[in-house]
């Protein structure tokens, strides 16, 4: 197996995804108030990128709202169609998130796999239009606590990942999630040595599929009840490059505590 690189100098990613939280006006006075928080602290520096996915009704205001006041944050959304256009009532374009600045557009959440019924190859189809869009993918993988104990942890990450890479070139740039789905929203973390795992797992994938550069570059997160309290641990292996977080990512106070890390990660 081709040894990989880690010290690649990924920039960290911490990326809160809202799911459905917080309307488009609520959505206003959360950016303005996170952004005052870490201007306050003098955090926004660049060392760590964020990234927040609101819903899809909040995507133009958020948008507005970041250029008009030059906020540092990345803009992503939850969730893509796989088609560009066309008669296919409810779904987004990757073509219309583009238009909105988005930069990121997560793929293939536990919580679209188990409630859509998405399908690793709806999953990959989905990868291909965001790519073809301009948009990188943050490609979410992860167990659940029966494939945990029947398969060990990796086993059903590294087939989601290799099945959602099926169209992806090496040169492609995206992000992929760890998430093991009985951390998600349950307070029960994984430990940071379990994250490390299953990250360095994946991100031998990322060099098997693609090649040894796309492994170096490509940032792995760990997602899953991840907080101020538990981010430190995660954040000091050498393969969790960031973190996709639920509902931490809700609270001002919480979520930049968790963005400044930084700041204790020593402690
Ligand atoms: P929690 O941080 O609420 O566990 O959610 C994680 C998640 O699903 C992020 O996509």
């Amino acid at each position: 197996m081709a040894t990989v690189n880690t010290s690649g100098g990924r920039t960290p990613l911490i990326a809160g995804n809202w799911k459905m939280n917080l309307d488009h006006l609520q959505a206003v006075a959360f950016v303005q108030k996170l952004h005052w928080t870490l201007k306050d602290a003098k955090h926004e520096d660049g060392s760590v990128e964020v990234a927040i996915f609101p819903p899809f009704t909040d995507l133009r205001t958020v948008q507005t709202l970041l250029d008009a006041d030059k906020i540092p944050f990345g803009l992503g959304a939850q969730d893509v169609s796989t088609k560009d256009s066309g008669a296919y009532t409810g779904e987004i374009s990757g073509a219309f998130l583009s238009k909105l600045d988005c930069r990121y557009v997560i793929i293939g959440h536990s919580e679209r796999r188990e409630y859509h019924a998405e399908s690793d190859d709806v999953v990959a189809a989905k990868v291909k239009a965001a790519l073809a869009h301009g948009l990188v993918p943050v490609i979410c993988v992860g167990e659940t606590a029966d494939d945990l104990e029947k398969h060990g942890a990796s086993a059903v990450p590294v087939a989601q990942l290799k099945a959602a890479l099926q169209h992806v070139p090496a040169s492609a740039d995206v992000v992929v999630a760890y998430e093991p789905v009985w951390a998600i929203g349950s307070g029960q973390a994984a430990t940071a040595e379990q994250a490390q795992e299953v990250c360095a797992t994946l991100r031998q994938a990322i060099a098997t599929e693609l090649d040894d550069e796309a492994a170096a570059r490509t940032r792995v997160l760990y997602g899953g009840s991840v907080k101020a309290a538990n981010i430190a641990g995660f954040m000091r292996q050498p393969d969790v490059d960031g973190a996709l977080v639920g509902g931490a990512s809700l609270l001002v106070d919480e979520f930049s505590s968790i963005i400044r890390y930084q700041k204790h990660v020593g402690v």
